[in-house]
């Protein structure tokens, strides 16, 4: 493991790749080449991938950018080890363990393989108490939490806060990264199925949609005051409906559209409403900053623990793993190890 400068060698790696839009079934693995990493590139193995809903969406052509076809990569999130490092590259060196996750293009640089190149900005150092699973797990997820609940709503202690689809990846993380503030996470899931994990995972009250309306209970819940903060994964026509259980100047972080439909407002509309963007909050280095600090106090000392779905044991699984995030009945992140 040396220092990558002017080598041009060609690097072999198990990438997994689609040509098409569709299914799981359209993910295939291949023999691939990668180049040597470039001056501020670096080579990591991959232990372990965390799958992500937006890589269900890139394959199936519902995501906000569309793949380069044929032969798009796919994936954001991978932990592994550098194996080499470009010569301007100064944060890391071989053998240092990392996550991966800001930025990524992910045709080009999609992580699902057993070997990638990313460019500096794109990794992040993985602390050596953060195994291979529980790092292909973290970044992005809490990330996308912190961001939205602390940089944008700028949530306080004592703040009820309802995370919808809160059994998702992001969801999990979202309840401990409210309850680590001294928050209170209102956690809503469709079925009565995930009430058990939810509790589990973190949140103080399970809000189950085929059972009640989430804004009444919301609004009992309070006392009637309402809540202070909603963390939308879901967007569409029933945002209305749901906020009905906010208090008047309450904020909404919109940062995911599972309905697709048009979100109709109301003329008069009493909350904040932001969207979110994980993309544009990780380019700023302050934020960074910020985040990094919060991410690795949280893993040290517990209070941030991704929750884990389902270990897939294999690169080989990788359209069977993508059939369980299809079938919508996992709570928390799905995982696969690639090598150890
Ligand atoms: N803005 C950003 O920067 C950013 C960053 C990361 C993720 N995201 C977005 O966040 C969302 C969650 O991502 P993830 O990877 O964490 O998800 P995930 O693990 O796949 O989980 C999604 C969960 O949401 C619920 N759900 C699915 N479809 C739904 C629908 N049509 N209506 C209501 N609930 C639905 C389901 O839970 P129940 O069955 O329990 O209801 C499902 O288990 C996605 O939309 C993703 O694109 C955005």
């Amino acid at each position: 493991m040396t220092k990558t400068t002017t080598t041009t060698a060609k690097i072999p790696a198990r990438a997994v790749r689609f040509d098409e839009i569709g299914g799981p079934e359209v993910l295939k693995i291949e023999d691939v080449l990668l180049p040597a990493p470039a001056p501020t590139e670096l080579l990591i193995r991959v232990q372990a991938l965390g799958l992500n809903r937006a890589e269900a969406l890139f394959r199936s052509g519902a995501y906000y950018y569309p793949a380069a076809l044929p032969g798009s990569r796919l994936g954001y999130e991978a932990a592994g080890v550098v194996e080499a490092v470009g010569a301007e590259v100064t944060a890391f060196a071989p053998g240092d363990l990392v996550m991966t996750g800001p930025g990524i293009e992910m045709s080009a640089q999609g992580v699902y393989g057993d070997r990638v190149v990313l460019p500096e900005s794109a990794v992040v150092a993985r602390p050596a108490t953060v195994d291979a699973i529980t790092g292909a797990a973290a970044w992005l997820t809490y990330s996308t939490a912190y961001g939205a609940l602390l940089e944008t709503a700028g949530i306080r202690p004592g703040d009820h806060v309802v995370i919808t689809g809160a059994s998702s990846g992001v969801g999990t993380a979202a309840l401990q990264v409210a309850r680590r503030i001294g928050a209170i996470p209102i956690a809503t899931t469709r079925t009565t199925a995930k009430r058990r994990q939810l509790l589990e995972a973190g949140a103080e009250h399970v809000l189950v949609e085929e059972e009640s309306d989430p804004a009444k209970e919301t609004l009992r819940i309070t006392g009637g005051k309402g809540a202070d903060i909603l963390f939308d994964a879901i967007g569409g026509p029933d945002l209305p409906a749901r906020a009905a259980g906010l208090k008047e100047g309450a904020t909404i972080v919109l940062y995911g559209w599972l309905d697709p439909r048009p979100i109709a407002l109301p003329m008069s509309w009493p909350q904040t409403i932001h969207t979110y963007n994980n993309v544009a909050f990780s380019a700023r280095p302050a934020y960074r900053r910020r985040f990094d600090a919060f991410l690795h106090a949280g893993l040290r000392d517990g209070s941030l623990r991704p929750v884990i779905a389902e270990v897939f044991e294999g690169l080989d699984r990788i359209q069977d793993a993508h059939r369980l995030m299809e079938t919508n009945t996992h709570t928390g992140k799905i995982v696969v190890r690639v090598a150890d």
